[in-house]
């Protein structure tokens, strides 16, 4: 057998198995559908994780519908009305404590079975963004917040932009893969001033 023949061989065999799920993906026309039952078979309530999770809301039926690529005008009437849920700090400051945000973006803690309604969640941040140089372990899901003042300045507009996003994201950007932080009552008013802090604060190590 020449070296020729051997990599075409790898090449056939590895595009077969490769083609295959594809090819079934785009002929079952019930795919979605079987997805569906099986989460829903499997999901099950436990603790304050209910299976009801896995209902998509009419946003995120329509992201999954479009895959994440809306026409302009329906994500443009999209993100307003998600604007419309952001329930804006009450007082107008949107600045709490640096430290106090970043212990909640380094803590994954709320929302699984094993945790209490009544207690904190964390935001979980560095899971999906770069924040403080100090930390080495973060993930790229997000784009880097490093030096977030530095490049964005930290004024009223930075701090409403900041407080929006982590309220909800979705309100900027409709398919965005960043929770609903505010919204959906995973985080505080007084903890997302802290996070905003973190993000924009000149003493903050986001800013070092
Ligand atoms: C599951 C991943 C995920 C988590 C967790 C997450 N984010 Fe995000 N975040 C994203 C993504 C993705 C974007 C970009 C959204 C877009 O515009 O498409 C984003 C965007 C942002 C932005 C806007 C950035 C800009 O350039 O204007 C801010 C601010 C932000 N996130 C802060 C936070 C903070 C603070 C937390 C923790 C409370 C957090 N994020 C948690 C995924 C995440």
């Amino acid at each position: 057998m020449n070296t020729k023949w051997i990599i075409a061989a790898a090449v056939t065999t590895a595009l077969a198995t490769l083609s295959t799920p594809v090819l079934a993906a785009k002929t079952d026309s019930n795919l979605d559908a079987k997805t569906t039952e099986i989460m829903k078979r499997d999901f099950r309530d436990k603790g304050i994780a209910k299976a009801e999770r896995v209902n998509q809301d009419e946003l995120q039926a329509t992201c999954s519908k479009y895959l994440d690529k809306l026409p302009a005008k329906l994500k443009l009437k999209l993100e307003a009305a998600q604007l419309k849920t952001i329930q804006w700090p009450a007082d107008g400051n949107y600045m709490g404590d640096w430290k106090a945000g970043e212990k909640l973006a380094q803590s994954g803690k709320g929302m699984t079975w094993s945790d209490k309604a009544d207690e904190p969640a964390g935001g979980n941040c560095y899971n999906c963004h770069q924040l403080s140089a100090r930390e080495i372990a973060y993930g790229t899901i997000g784009p880097s917040l490093l030096h977030f003042a530095i490049k964005r300045g930290d004024g009223p507009d930075a701090q409403r932009h900041v407080y929006g996003h982590i309220y909800n994201a979705k309100a900027y950007q409709a398919c965005a893969n960043m929770p609903r932080f505010g919204q959906m009552n995973i985080l505080t008013e007084a903890q997302i001033k802290d996070l905003v802090a973190l993000l924009l604060d000149p003493e903050s190590p986001v800013n070092k």
